[in-house]
C-alpha cells in the first residue's frame, strides 16, 4: 500500500524551532564543545539546503520536500549528545549517533504528533544515513528518502573537510580526524577497495591518509545525477587528493573516480535520449 504523507511547511518550522532550542543546551560548555556543536549545526542546515535542492531537481512534491527536510534537520541530532558525553564523532569509540539520535527523538517524543507510519519511516531513514552502504531491504518511499539523504550529507561532510583540509590557520581539530594519527602512506586495503570502485570499509583505515581515501570513496556511493554534478563541479575529490602524498597509486585512484563519474553521467544521459 502506498504510503500517504501529508506534512505542511508548519510541521518544519516547529520542528526547526525544537532543534535549535535543543542545541542551544549544549552552548554552555568549554570552547571545543561549542565549536563542534556549532560545527554540527551548521551542517544541518546545509544538509537541509542540500536535500532541498537536489529533491528540486528530481522533482519531488511539496510533502516529499518537507518530509526530506525534517529528515536531514534531525538526521545527526545524536551528534550532540555524543560530542557532550564521549568527546569525539567516533561512533565506534562512543556509540552510533544515528541510534543516539533515534533514541533522543523518542525520549522526547519529538515526532509523537505524525502518523505512526510517517514517523517509523522518518526515524528508519535517520538509522541508515550512516551505514557502509545501502539498506538491502527497505520499501518506497524509504529506499528513496534513504539515498537522497545520504547524497545530501555527503555532499557536505565532503565541503567540511575539504574547507578543513585547506583551512589557513593550521589548527587541528581531531574531532574531524577522528584522532587518527598524520603518518605516511596508505594501507593496501583501502586502495584496493577504491580501485575496485568500492567504498573502503572503515575497520581498515590506519591513518589519516585512509580516512581521505575513505571519503574519496564516498562518490562510489552516490545515488543522484544531481549530486555527482555536485562533487565534479565544486571539486570536492581533486581538494581532499591536492592533500594526500603525491604517488602513481593516488593518481591511479584519482583516474578510477573521474572514469566512474564520466560513465554515471554519461549513461544517465543516454538513458534519457
Ligand atoms: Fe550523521
Amino acid at each position: 500500500m502506498e504510503l500517504k504523507i501529508i506534512i505542511g511547511p508548519k510541521r518544519v518550522k516547529n520542528l526547526k524551532a525544537w532543534f535549535s532550542s535543543y542545541v542551544k543546551t549544549f552552548k554552555f560548555g568549554d570552547k571545543e564543545l561549542r565549536q563542534n556543536v556549532i560545527l554540527k549545526e551548521e551542517h544541518t542546515k546545509r544538509v537541509c539546503n542540500e536535500i532541498l535542492r537536489i529533491g528540486e531537481q528530481i522533482e519531488l512534491n511539496q510533502d516529499e520536500m518537507c518530509l526530506a527536510e525534517i529528515m536531514a534537520l534531525l538526521h545527526d541530532v545524536g551528534r550532540f549528545e555524543q560530542y557532550a558525553h564521549y568527546r569525539t564523532f567516533h561512533d565506534r569509540k562512543s556509540e552510533d549517533h544515528a541510534i543516539l539520535g533515534i533514541n533522543i527523538l523518542n525520549r522526547y517524543g519529538i515526532l509523537n504528533g505524525f502518523e505512526e507510519a510517517t514517523k517509523d519511516l522518518i526515524l528508519r531513514v535517520i538509522g541508515y544515513h550512516n551505514r557502509a552502504t545501502l539498506p538491502s531491504s527497505e520499501p518506497e518511499p524509504g529506499m528513496l528518502f534513504t539515498k537522497l539523504l545520504r547524497d545530501a550529507d555527503k555532499l557536505d561532510i565532503w565541503k567540511v573537510v575539504t574547507d578543513y583540509y585547506h583551512r589557513g590557520n593550521g589548527q587541528r581539530n581531531g574531532a574531524l580526524e577522528l584522532d587518527l594519527p598524520n603518518t605516511p602512506g596508505i594501507s593496501t586495503e583501502v586502495y584496493r577497495d577504491l580501485i575496485n570502485q568500492g567504498v573502503v570499509d572503515v575497520n581498515t583505515i590506519r591513518n589519516l591518509n585512509d580516512f581521505k581515501l575513505l571519503q574519496i570513496g564516498w562518490v562510489f556511493d552516490i545515488n543522484f545525477e544531481p549530486s555527482l554534478r555536485s562533487v565534479r563541479s565544486r571539486r570536492y575529490l581533486e581538494m581532499i587528493l591536492e592533500t594526500l602524498p603525491e604517488s602513481d597509486e593516488i593518481h591511479g585512484i584519482y583516474n578510477v573516480t573521474q572514469k566512474y563519474i564520466d560513465h554515471r553521467l554519461n549513461g544517465m544521459r543516454e538513458k534519457q535520449l
